[in-house]
């Protein structure tokens, strides 16, 4: 089956009841799924299975909508500015309720997604949940191990230790080296910040992959629906805990 979610989550969704209380209606045995009794972690498509709650049937979650944009430089991640710049929802057709992932700086390229699901969306922004993001960074002058080995043990930004995960020197010149990095942190202007704390410049970034998905065969400004296995991957990643 694919696109599933969890028999707490749906009900979430659908207005019935918060998760929690979703469960004790579930413990209960107060939910059914095709009929059938709903076991606490069970999981159903919200596109075919019939759900109901004390016999009464729960109206389908409205379908959520998923783009992954490849973003161009020049673009708010936002909905709306108010002094009139442009945003990236421009981008994309036009889709009530529809807003980015997190965010990219303006002058940042690359992988953003953008939902109608606010829910799933604010986990996988949550830096708890520690969804992997891949920025590929061009930084002038070297960059030798044991600055990374910085970076990996972390570093002091305003009072919280950052680190990256990994490092790939994947480029060198003269003048510049090129990297990528994967973080799971998700702290506003991360990259940036990590670079200017071993004192290193930054000339360029671009963010080359987001959970595993990237901007493959898409141009700056460019964008595709996701796959409902992508969306049903996602969500997982985001039902791991509650927070
Ligand atoms: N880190 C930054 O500094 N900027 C971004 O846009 C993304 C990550």
């Amino acid at each position: 089956m694919t696109g599933t979610v969890r028999i707490n989550r749906f009900l979430a969704e659908a207005g019935v009841a918060p998760r929690r209380k979703a469960d004790i209606l579930v413990a209960a045995g107060r939910v059914r799924i095709n009929g059938n009794r709903a076991a606490t972690g069970d999981k159903v498509d919200p596109t075919s299975d019939r759900v109901t709650v004390d016999g009464e049937p729960v109206a389908r979650i409205a379908e959520k909508v998923w783009y992954l944009l490849n973003k161009p430089a020049g673009f708010l991640s936002a909905v709306t500015d108010d002094r009139g710049r442009r945003t990236v929802v421009e981008l994309l057709p036009p889709t009530p309720g529809l807003f980015p992932v997190g965010r990219l700086d303006r002058e940042v390229e690359g992988v953003l997604l953008l939902t109608t699901d606010g829910d799933t969306a604010h986990r996988l922004t949550h830096p708890s949940f520690g969804i992997t993001k891949v920025y590929r960074v061009l930084v002038a002058g070297n960059f030798p191990d044991s600055v990374i080995r910085t970076l990996k043990n972390g570093v002091d930004i305003a009072g919280h230790t950052c680190r990256i995960i990994d490092a790939v020197v994947t480029g060198r010149d003269q003048t510049t080296t090129t990297l990528e990095l994967t973080l799971a942190e998700g702290r506003k202007h991360e990259v940036k910040e990590l670079i200017k704390a071993v004192d290193r410049l930054l000339l360029r970034l671009e963010r080359i992959s987001f959970a595993g998905l990237t901007a493959q065969g898409l141009k700056p400004g460019e964008y595709r629906p996701l796959t409902a296995e992508e969306v049903g991957r996602l969500r997982e990643l985001a039902s791991v805990k509650d927070i």
